[in-house]
C-alpha cells in the first residue's frame, strides 16, 4: 500500500544532525504540532507521534518517515496553515531525521539530544525588590528558562528578555486564566514588561504569540 522508496536521504551525504534538528524542531514546528520527546506542542496541526504511529506499526523504518516529512515541509498543500520551506536544505534533512527518530517512540530524549531543545528550570525564579525576571529560552524553544517564579504581594515590575530569534512576549493570567497584564512582543535583544499590583495567589505567566503557549510557553507565579 505504501511503497515509497527513498533513495535520496542515504546517498553517500553527511549524517543528519539531530540536535540541530531537534533545535530547529522547536523553533519552525513545536508552535504548531505535538511531538513528546521534543517537549510537546500546539495543536494547529496533526500531533505527529499520532500521525506517524501507523507507521511504526507496520513496520516502516525511519527513512520513510524522514521522506514523509521533508516533502511536507517542502510540499505544503495549498491554503493549509503550515508555511512552506520553514526550513531548508541540510536544516530540512536533520529536522525530518528528528522527527523520524522520535515520533510515535515512547521514552526520552538521551546523551547531546536531551541537552537540544529549551532547557527549563523548575527551580523558581524569586523576585528581587519588586523585579521579576524570566528570560525567554535562548535556543528559540516555546519556553521560559524556568517554569516557576515567586514574588511578595505589591507592585512588580516583571521583564521577559528575549535572547532567541522568535518573537516572545510575557503576559500574565489570574487564577481563572483571564488576561491580566501582557508585555508588548520582542524580538531577538528585546525585553517584553509589564508592571502589575499584585495580591497573594497564584498565577500564570504565559507568552500570547499564537501557538507559544499551548506549545509550553508559560509557568507559574507564586504570591505570597
Ligand atoms: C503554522 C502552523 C504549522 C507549522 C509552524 C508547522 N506545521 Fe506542519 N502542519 C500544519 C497543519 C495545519 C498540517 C495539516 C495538513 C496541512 O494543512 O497541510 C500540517 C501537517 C504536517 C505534516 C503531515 C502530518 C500528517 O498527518 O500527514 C507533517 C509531517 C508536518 N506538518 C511537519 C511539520 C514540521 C516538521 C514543521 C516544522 C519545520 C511544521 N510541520 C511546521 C501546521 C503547521
Amino acid at each position: 500500500m505504501f511503497t515509497v522508496a527513498l533513495g535520496a536521504t542515504g546517498c553517500g551525504s553527511e549524517e543528519p544532525d539531530l540536535v540541530n534538528g531537534k533545535n530547529l524542531y522547536a523553533e519552525s514546528c513545536q508552535r504548531c504540532h505535538a511531538l513528546e520527546r521534543a517537549g510537546g506542542g500546539a495543536n494547529v496541526g496533526p500531533d505527529l507521534d499520532e500521525a506517524f504511529a501507523y507507521a511504526r506499526e507496520d513496520g516502516l523504518g525511519e527513512q520513510t518517515v524522514e521522506g514523509v516529512v521533508l516533502s511536507q515541509i517542502g510540499n505544503v498543500r495549498r491554503n493549509s496553515t503550515m508555511p512552506e520551506d520553514l526550513v531548508t536544505g541540510d536544516d530540512a534533512r536533520d529536522v525530518a531525521a528528528y522527527v523520524a527518530e522520535v515520533a510515535g517512540e515512547p521514552g526520552e530524549d538521551i546523551g547531546a539530544l536531551a541537552e537540544a531543545g529549551a532547557k527549563v528550570s523548575s527551580k523558581p525564579i524569586v523576585a528581587k525588590s519588586g523585579k521579576l525576571e524570566i528570560p525567554a529560552d535562548p535556543s528559540g524553544a516555546l519556553a521560559f528558562t524556568s517554569s516557576r517564579a515567586q514574588a511578595k504581594p505589591g507592585t512588580v515590575e516583571v521583564a521577559m528578555p528575549n535572547p532567541a530569534s522568535v518573537q516572545h512576549n510575557i503576559a500574565l493570567r489570574d487564577e481563572g486564566g483571564q488576561l491580566m497584564q501582557e508585555g508588548e512582543v520582542v524580538g531577538e535583544g528585546g525585553t517584553s514588561m509589564f508592571t502589575a499590583m499584585l495580591k497573594p495567589g497564584t498565577f500564570t505567566y504565559v507568552c500570547t504569540v499564537p501557538g507559544h503557549e499551548e506549545g509550553g510557553m508559560k509557568g507559574e507565579l507564586t504570591v505570597k
